[in-house]
């Protein structure tokens, strides 16, 4: 029986009002190599997507959303899985109240805009006790200071893995990647290479992980 890979990718996007949203300049391609490598080793995935100009990798379950809210209800919905994988880039904060109408520039509302906190998906994911993945994975990006940043934030979010980008480069939206596989017992460096390339690095050890449990 294959196993099940539930991963969030791409930016969110958080509405103002009709016309006008927050978010970021995640690409989303990390996340969606990162679903393709998982799909040819034989995982059943599903990938819910943050808005991205993207086309829906083949082989895999594509969930389109745009907010930290709806991307949150989703990956709930598609839950059980056996590795919960979080490359979205979440927008930090939403605006407290998106307007039905677009907001007018003269409307003290709008310049003096409420932002509130979006759930962290990854912490909610490895917090979830009897339903939480057996493996749970996220993404560091870090501008300095790459591993003990990283460390510190697999402690925090309560995840098994944490893959640290140094993003002070072009990394961010860009096409190559290097990266830093943290597992707690081990750091291993993925030196730059294309996104393919790092994220078939990922799956690899993905699959060795779940080969390992299956033979205790
Ligand atoms: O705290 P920070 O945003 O740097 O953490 C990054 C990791 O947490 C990534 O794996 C990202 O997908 C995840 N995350 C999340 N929900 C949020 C914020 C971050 O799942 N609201």
């Amino acid at each position: 029986m294959s196993r099940r890979a539930l991963l969030t990718a791409g930016p969110t996007l958080e509405a103002i009002d009709p016309v006008r949203f927050i978010s970021n300049r995640s690409s989303g391609r990390q996340g969606y190599a990162l679903a393709r490598a998982l799909a040819k080793r034989g995982f059943e995935v599903t990938l819910v997507s943050g808005p991205t100009a993207l086309a829906a990798p083949e082989g895999v379950r594509t969930v389109q959303v745009e907010s930290a809210l709806d991307m949150m209800a989703a990956v709930e919905s598609h839950l059980p899985a056996d590795v919960f994988i979080a490359v979205a880039a979440v927008a930090d904060w939403r605006p407290a109240q998106t307007h039905a109408r677009k907001l007018k520039v003269d409307k003290a509302g709008f310049s003096q805009l409420q932002l509130i906190e979006n759930p962290d998906i990854l912490k909610t994911v490895a917090a979830m006790g009897a339903r939480r993945p057996e493996l749970v994975i996220g993404f560091a990006a870090e501008t300095h200071d790459v591993q003990a940043h990283a460390e510190a934030k697999r402690a925090r979010k309560g995840c098994d893995w944490i893959i640290a980008n140094d993003v002070s480069g072009d990394v961010m939206g860009g096409l190559q990647n290097e990266a830093l596989i943290l597992t707690g017992a081990e750091a291993e460096r993925l030196a730059r290479a294309s996104k393919d390339e790092i994220a078939d690095a990922i799956a690899g050890r993905i699959a060795a992980f779940f080969q390992r449990v299956q033979a205790v």
